[in-house]
This record gives structure tokens, sequence and C-alpha cells, in this order.
């Protein structure tokens, strides 16, 4: 029995470590050797290769691992976004989803905009393979569905193109100087009145929470401790002014949905960003 059991525990042991390593070098590792080796001065060099490497997006993308990774919360979520789609008039409007995401979220934005009646649904990203996987997920609607490479910090879409923009967990993974350059343009391209929904990782209100998650954030993803404090969405919201934000949280406040609802007058001038302002 106590062999067994010791057996066991060094089994798990390696299973957790080697899951842990696969995903340090995969994710912040690559990063840390752009740095040293001089390549990471282009638009997308803070892309860690599970999303640009078709073969790693194709391996890690199944429903149970990712929701694991949002510690079974995904649906949760995923609903609160669904469900707000649903209460927004998107009947003959546009709907653009701000980067590609693992798991169903993508087949069931889409289904809801569908069913509400939208005109274009824009899946933007800027990784082409993100985009090649996320069509593959999504054939039965085609038809609706433009797929295009942007970057979030600088779209080439028109003004007030959209009625909904989805941004889903993006803002943790992009260099702190681009966090409200995303939230900017997210709600540039917003018509008046248009929902912004944003996903992603909060401070959780439990102290044993809070050190798992500090630890997670510090040794895999450490541009994702700032939405906590400095770089918090809603904050960053606010500063750029032009809308009225609702923060519901999940999971000990663990992860939070912010809607963010453009007014009705739009986005000033001086809120555009510098490449677009007149
Ligand atoms: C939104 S995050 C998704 C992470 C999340 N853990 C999940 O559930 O999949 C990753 C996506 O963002 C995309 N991305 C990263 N930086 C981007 C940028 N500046 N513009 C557009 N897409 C970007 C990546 O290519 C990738 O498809």
């Amino acid at each position: 029995m106590t062999i067994w059991f010791t057996y066991f525990c060094i089994t798990l042991f390696i299973l957790l470590s080697s899951t842990a390593l696969f995903f340090f070098v995969l994710t912040r590792g690559t990063l840390i050797a752009r740095d040293i080796f001089g390549n990471s001065k282009h638009d997308a060099s803070h892309v860690y290769p599970i999303y640009s490497n078709i073969r790693l997006i194709r391996l890690i993308d199944y429903q149970p691992v990712i929701a694991a990774i949002l510690l079974f919360q995904y649906d949760r979520l995923v609903s609160v976004i669904v469900n707000g789609l649903k209460n927004t008039d998107l009947e003959g409007k546009n709907l653009l989803v701000t980067s590609c995401a693992f798991g169903n979220v993508l087949p069931r934005v889409v289904k809801a905009a569908v069913e509400g009646g939208v005109r274009r649904i824009l899946i933007a990203d800027i990784i082409r393979n993100e985009l090649v996987h996320a069509a593959q997920k999504l054939d039965a609607h085609n038809e609706l569905i433009e797929f295009v490479e942007e970057n979030a910090v600088a779209m080439k879409q028109a003004d007030n193109l959209v009625a909904a923009n989805i941004i889903f967990f993006l803002l943790h993974e992009l260099p702190h100087h681009l966090k409200a350059k995303a939230l900017q343009e997210a709600g540039r391209v917003l018509m008046p009145g248009g929902k912004l929904y944003v996903a992603e990782f909060h401070r959780p209100n439990l102290m044993l929470l809070r050190i798992l998650s500090w630890t997670y954030f510090k040794v895999f993803e450490p541009l994702g401790l700032a939405l906590w404090d400095t770089h918090d969405p809603v904050k960053q919201l606010e500063e750029l002014g032009g809308f009225s934000c609702e923060r519901r949280t999940v999971f000990f406040s663990n992860f939070q949905i912010i809607i963010a609802t453009k007014d009705s007058h739009g986005l000033s001038n001086s809120q555009r960003p510098a490449h677009l302002a007149s």
C-alpha cells in the first residue's frame, strides 16, 4: 500500500511538473528567449508559440484543458457574454471579436449573434494561424463571418462599425503600454450605444486563491498581474472616457466580465488614437 502510494505521488509530481515546464517553455520561456536573442521588436513578439504554431494550437485547444486553465469557470464566463449578446440589438448590425481564443467561445458567440440577426461577424487576430484554426471551428456560419488579420491596438476598421465587440482574455497578454490602446481601439470601432465585453482575470478576494494566482502570474504570465491594480481595465476605460462600465466578478473575484456601453455621443476626437485622429 505504502509503495503504491509513493509511486502515485511520484507519478503525479512528474506529470504536474512536466505540464508546468511544457507551458512555461511555450509561454514566458519563449518571451525571455526572444528578449535575449533580440527578436522582440515586432508587433506579435508578445504572442506565445501556443497561439502561433498551428500544431501547438491544435494540440492544446481541447475544451476540458481550456476549462481547467480557467478553473472550470470558462462556461460561466462565456455564458455572461452570450446572455449579454442576446440582450443586445444586433439586428442588421455588425459584431467584432477582437482576438481568437481557445475553447468554444467563438462558436457560442457566433451562434448567439446569428440568432440575434447579425449582419456581419468580424473575427480579428494578429496571428493568421489562429484565424485558420478559428475558421475550422466555425464553418457552419461561414457566409456571415469575415476573418481579418489585425492588430488589436491599431485596427484598420472604420469608426462606429460594430454594435458589440468581444475581447476574451487578451489584455493580460499585452505589454502594459498596449493595454489601454487596445481598449481605445475597441471603443473607437464600437457604435454609440454599442457594448464592449471584456473577459479577464481579476484580483481574487480569497487569500489562498490570491497567493496561488499571484504565483501563477509571476511564473507564467507576468503581464497579467497589472490588471489587478495599475492597469485595471475599468479604470482605463473610465480614464479614456465615453463609456459606462459594469463589472461582474466570478469565482471569488478571480475572473471578471466588464460590460462597457459606449456613450451615445461617442468618443471625442481627442480620445481617438493618433494614427486615426483627423
Ligand atoms: C485572446 S488570447 C486567448 C487566451 C486565453 N487563455 C484563451 O482562452 O485562449 C490569445 C489570442 O490573442 C491574439 N493576440 C495577441 N495579441 C494580439 C493583438 N495585438 N491583436 C490581435 N490579436 C492578438 C493571439 O494571437 C491569440 O489568438
